[in-house]
């Protein structure tokens, strides 16, 4: 039977988000051949929250599956899906905003989208592959970016827009210059990342927190395995008769987040939904909160001496 899961209002013009959402990038990206497939099989699971980017080669697929499941009548509606993509950097130039979101809406046979997020706080030259060299870095002009993304609502082709990978100090400035705010901030979150400050943080402001690579992302280039080998999340599962992969979306819901996993395979699809029937206690929420902090997804591509941040800590404005 397929899986009810939990919503959440987002924004004043925004549908409610489902709050766990289905990733859809894969390592290395676009390499999944029947991606349209495993989407259709995870709206028959009860995924109704589904999360791309330009940068993923993943929104073709998922438009022919949400067209195909519209067909076939897995869902009534297309307001039955949540669906947000996110802005390349060398799409972030005023000018290319609404070009780049026409691209999207296009590849995904959508006329909007429920949610669109300037994917990083990078600005690369137009013409750059997605490995930037040196000389595609360029300053990245939030304000000028951002007034594209409120054009974006005005012109009707989103209901909400937002952020990933923001810091508290840009999300601040942001804050300062925006029309529309940003409703949410997609960022790494996992019991090894906690984002304790941000979430504070976005609380206090109004915003929504997304939680991608709630399990450390294994497998991929910005992910590792220390998520899922963790010593103390092992004798949590064990104890409850869960995995380690439901105890880290278990608590990442519990945070009150919406949380982005992906999962190709159908048993771990599934397995990934039973989440919302039971809870950690707080000896447990206790001991997850005592572990040690590290950051897995640095964007080191986007550091370099000539470019616009000298390094990791410029990047994050000391928030790592
Ligand atoms: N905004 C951003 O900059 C950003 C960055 C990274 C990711 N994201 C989004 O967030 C999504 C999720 O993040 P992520 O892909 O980095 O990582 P993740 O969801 O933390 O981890 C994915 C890995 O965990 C495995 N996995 C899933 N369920 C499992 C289970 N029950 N037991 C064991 N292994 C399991 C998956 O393998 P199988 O597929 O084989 O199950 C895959 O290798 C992405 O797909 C993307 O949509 C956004």
């Amino acid at each position: 039977m397929a899986c009810d899961v939990p919503q959440l209002p987002l924004g004043s013009n925004g549908r409610p988000i489902p709050l766990l959402g289905f990733g859809t990038a894969e390592y290395p990206l676009g390499s999944t051949e029947n991606l349209k497939e495993i989407v259709l099989r995870a709206i028959k699971l009860g995924y109704r929250h589904f999360d791309t980017a330009a940068a993923y080669r993943s929104e073709m697929p998922l438009g022919e599956a949400i067209a195909e499941a519209l067909e076939l009548g897995l869902v009534k509606s297309r307001d039955d899906l949540f669906v947000t993509s996110k802005l390349w950097c060398n799409d972030a130039h005023r000018e290319r905003v609404i070009p780049a979101l026409r691209n999207s809406l296009r590849n995904l046979q959508l006329e909007c989208l429920d949610l669109y997020l300037v994917h990083w706080p990078m600005s690369l030259r137009p013409e750059a592959e997605l490995q930037p060299k040196e000389e595609d870095l360029l300053p990245f002009e939030m304000e000028s970016v951002w007034k594209g993304m409120e054009e974006c609502v005005k012109l009707g082709l989103v209901k909400c827009i937002g952020v990933s990978n923001f810091s508290c100090k840009k999300l601040d400035r942001l804050l300062a210059a925006a029309k529309i705010a940003p409703v949410v901030n997609q960022v790494e979150m996992n019991p090894l990342w906690q984002q304790k400050k941000m979430r504070e943080f976005c609380v206090e402001k109004g915003i929504h927190v997304s939680a991608y690579s709630p399990l450390g992302g294994r497998g991929t280039v910005w992910g590792s395995n220390r998520v899922m080998d963790c010593e103390v999340l092992h004798p949590i599962a064990t104890s409850r008769g869960k995995t380690i992969a439901q105890v880290c979306l278990r608590w990442a819901y519990e945070q009150g987040v919406s949380v982005i996993m992906k999962s190709f395979n159908e048993e771990r699809m599934q397995q990934n939904l039973h989440i919302f029937d039971w809870s950690l206690s707080p000896e447990e929420l206790q001991k997850i909160s005592r572990i040690p902090q590290i950051r897995a997804c640095v964007p080191l591509g986007f550091i370099s001496e000539k470019g616009p941040y000298k390094s990791l800590d410029e990047f994050w404005d000391g928030e790592i």
